[in-house]
């Protein structure tokens, strides 16, 4: 039987309510239900990182959390981070670095990094290259995304 359940979250600020079966994962909830794709799924369990959103400030996969169980939390996707058409400063540096090819992997590795810095805002390179060692991208190499990163800790002031 496909249970559903009835949940509350709020996404970039606005709040949904909706009935969701209990076998549908976040990352779907978010691109199905709530037209938001820029959240990508790749792998579907948890091994690449592309599906990473903010739960409750917290980068988290989406793939292998069920939306219900995301009831009552407060989740940010890569749609919420500019400000207006101002792209946040990891998004810039991300641009500005060419630290994006396909940008397949670009979304949650924007939002590792945006939880990341927020607990260190002066990162040394190997902390970044830890930070973002559960995601996978197959075209750049690393070295730029590592880069736009560093770029985008020297920018950030506390106002960001
Ligand atoms: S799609 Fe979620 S970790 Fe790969
Ligand atoms: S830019 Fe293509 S997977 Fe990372």
């Amino acid at each position: 039987m496909n249970k559903k359940e009835r949940v509350k979250i709020t996404v970039n600020g606005s709040t949904f309510e909706s009935l969701v079966s209990r076998r549908k994962s976040l990352v779907d909830f978010l691109r199905e239900d709530l037209y938001l794709t820029g959240t990508k799924k790749g792998c579907g369990t948890g091994d690449c990182g592309s599906c990473v959103v903010l739960v409750n400030g917290e980068a988290r996969t989406s793939c292998n959390l069920p939306a219900y169980r995301a009831n009552g939390t407060e989740i940010v996707t890569i749609e919420g981070i500019a400000t207006g058409r101002r792209l946040s400063p990891l998004q810039e540096a991300f641009v500005e670095s060419g630290a994006i090819q396909c940008g397949f992997c670009t979304p949650g590795m924007v939002m590792e990094a945006t939880a990341f810095l927020k607990q260190n805002p002066s990162p040394s390179e190997n902390e970044i290259r830890e930070a973002i060692s559960g995601h996978i991208c197959r075209c750049t190499g690393y070295v730029k995304i590592v880069e736009a990163i560093f770029m985008a800790s020297q920018n950030i002031t506390t106002d960001d």
